[in-house]
Order: structure tokens, then sequence, then C-alpha cells
């Protein structure tokens, strides 16, 4: 009889010390097991009315009981101990410093989804290009003065000058296009140019351009402006007027320079524009009929346009930031505004 409760405790505490999750609940079973008002320890109690031999066994028995209770306990208390340092819920979490995406990257994208909203396909072109896709096909020839206004870092053989460089302009990836695919099209390239120049605030040796082209039997002035005009609202969120400038690229003809009108005093004239009421942000035109020759595409009758942008002067703008550098510097003060 008394041998029946005491393996009926033994049995029930071990399996409720085990079932403890926490620690509070572990010592909560260990009073109802191991207290001085256990039943357990008030069994211990009535020992002095047994028969010797009894006594004996019982006695056995019951410390039994009472140690394996006792080293149960110890060793479900060093579990949750554990368990608690590891799962301590109030424990103050560390902070996690997510990272976001670079002012850069993320106008990059945008201009992107811009052009592809306008009906262009987005062309990932090389920066390492050879001098005929920089120049010869964009009709600049090797002795012609405007291969001046791209001054170029040129890629070195066995400390030779070799044929390729650093592109100096997105217009480079007009030939392959124009060779690859057949009119009807529409191309834009956006990617990191590179000039061999002095930076100052307005000039970095490397920056981002956005070429795009398109090419049609139809194709004319109007489109150019249409298309230029959308990407700028779109880019500045605001309604831009655009002006257009005669202008000289040997790519094109005519060639065209772009003004908007200064975003930050609507054309009440600022420093920002230099009292002038218009910003420079792009050159366009319509494309050579020698470009499209070189690409074996007959220019009597298809006509296209292109234009190029550079990018970093556009973000400057819409962030009202003064220095080109930051923006290829990795300075946190300046990341972590945007
Ligand atoms: N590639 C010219 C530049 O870098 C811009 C341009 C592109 C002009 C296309 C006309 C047509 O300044």
């Amino acid at each position: 009889m008394l041998k029946d409760i005491l393996k009926n405790i033994l049995d029930q505490g071990k399996k409720d010390i085990l079932m403890c999750r926490t620690l509070e609940e572990l010592e909560n079973i260990k009073i109802k097991y191991l207290s001085r008002k256990s039943e357990l320890m008030s069994l211990s109690k009535n020992f002095s009315q047994l028969k010797p031999n009894e006594k004996k066994e019982i006695g056995n028995l019951f410390n039994l009981v009472k140690n394996t209770l006792i080293k149960t306990y110890e060793e479900q208390k060093q579990r949750l101990d554990k368990i608690s340092i590891n799962f301590d819920p109030e424990h103050p979490g560390k902070q996690i410093n997510i990272g976001r995406e670079h002012l850069l990257t993320n106008s990059l994208v945008k201009i992107r989804n811009i052009f592809i909203n306008l009906g262009f396909n987005i062309y990932d072109y090389h920066q390492i290009v050879n001098e005929k896709e920089n120049f010869d096909y964009l009709n600049i020839p090797r002795n012609h003065p405007a291969r001046d206004l791209w001054d170029t870092l040129w890629i070195e053989n066995k400390n030779k000058k070799s044929d390729y460089l650093l592109r100096t302009h997105t217009t480079a990836f007009q030939h392959y296009i124009l060779t690859k695919y057949r009119p009807p099209l529409r191309f834009a390239t956006i990617g990191k140019v590179f000039r061999y120049e002095a930076t100052d605030k307005s000039h970095d040796f490397e920056f981002y351009q956005i070429d795009a082209l398109s090419l049609s039997e139809t194709t004319n002035l109007q489109n150019l402006k249409y298309t230029i005009e959308k990407f700028f609202i779109n880019f500045f969120h605001k309604d831009i007027k655009i002006r257009f400038r005669p202008s000289y690229f040997p790519f094109v003809e005519p060639g065209l320079e772009v003004d908007i009108n200064c975003i930050f005093c609507n054309n009440k004239k600022c420093a920002t524009c230099k009292f002038s009421g218009w910003i420079e942000v792009a050159g366009a035109g319509m494309i050579h009929p020698s470009v499209l020759a070189q690409a074996k595409i007959d220019y009597k009758k298809y006509r296209g346009f292109a234009f190029g942008i550079g990018i970093d002067r556009l973000i400057m703008l819409k962030h009202n930031i003064n220095d080109i550098r930051i923006l290829h510097s990795s300075d946190l003060r300046f990341i972590n505004q945007f």
C-alpha cells in the first residue's frame, strides 16, 4: 500500500518535473513534491508505526524516491537555466543595422523604369569599349578635333596603348544596337562613363549617363522633344519646360543642347541656374546619316533621334547636393540622409 503510493509519487513526480517549461513552473513542482508539506514528506511521519523489517524496506524506497526526484529536479533546472539564457524574452535585443539602396542606385532604377514606361528597351552595355565604338562609328575620326572633347582613359596592353578604352559616353552603345537590331527600334542604356580630367565640385572622372535612341521611318524632332519632356516631368515630379539650343555633336545633325527651366527659381533666375533661368541637362539631335550608313541602315528611309543625359547632375539638382564627388564616396553622413 505505502509502497504503491511511493511508486506513484515517483512516477508522477518525474513526469511533472520533466514537463516543466519554465523555472517558475519547476519551483512550484518542487514545492509540490519535495517541500516539508508535500505528500512524500508527510508520509515519512507514519514510518514509526511500521514493523522493523517494513521500516527498512519502505525507508530505502522513500530515500530512492526522494533522491531520484531531487536529481530529476536538478537536471531539469540545469536544462531550463540554459534555455532561459538563450531565450529570455525580456532580454534587450541587439540593434541590427539594415542597409538600403544608395541614392545613386535608387535613382538609376527609377530612371530605368521611366524609360521602360516610355517604350524603350534597356540595354546594359560594356564600360570598356573599343575606339571605333566610342569614336569612329560615331563620326569622330582619329584626327577629328571633337576627340578633344572627350579626354579619354585608354586601356594599356603590355605598357602600350591598346584600341580599348573606358567609354567616355554611353553613346558608345549606338553602333552595336544599330547593327544588332533592325528598325523600328527604341533603346536606352544607363551606366558609368569615364573622363580623364581633374575633379572639382561639378566634375568627377567617373559619372553616370543615360543614352537613348529611337529609329523608324517617321521619327522626328517632335518625338525627341516629347520623350525628353516626359522624362524630366517623371523624374522631378514637376511640370518642367524644356528648351532646345543648336549645338554640335559629330554623331547628330542637327545637334541640340537641351535646357530645362530652373527647378529652384522657376525661371526667376538664381545662383544654381547662373541667373539665366535655365539649366543645361542633355545633348541631343537627329542621328547623323553617316552613323546610320556605318551600321548599314538605309538613311534615306530611316531617321532617328538620340540624346544623352548626365545623371549625377540631375540627382544633385533634385536633392540639392552641391558636390558631385560625394555621390561616389562612401560617407555615411551623406548616405544615411536618403
Ligand atoms: N554623348 C554626348 C555627351 O556625352 C551626349 C549626346 C548623346 C549628344 C546623344 C547627342 C546625342 O555629351
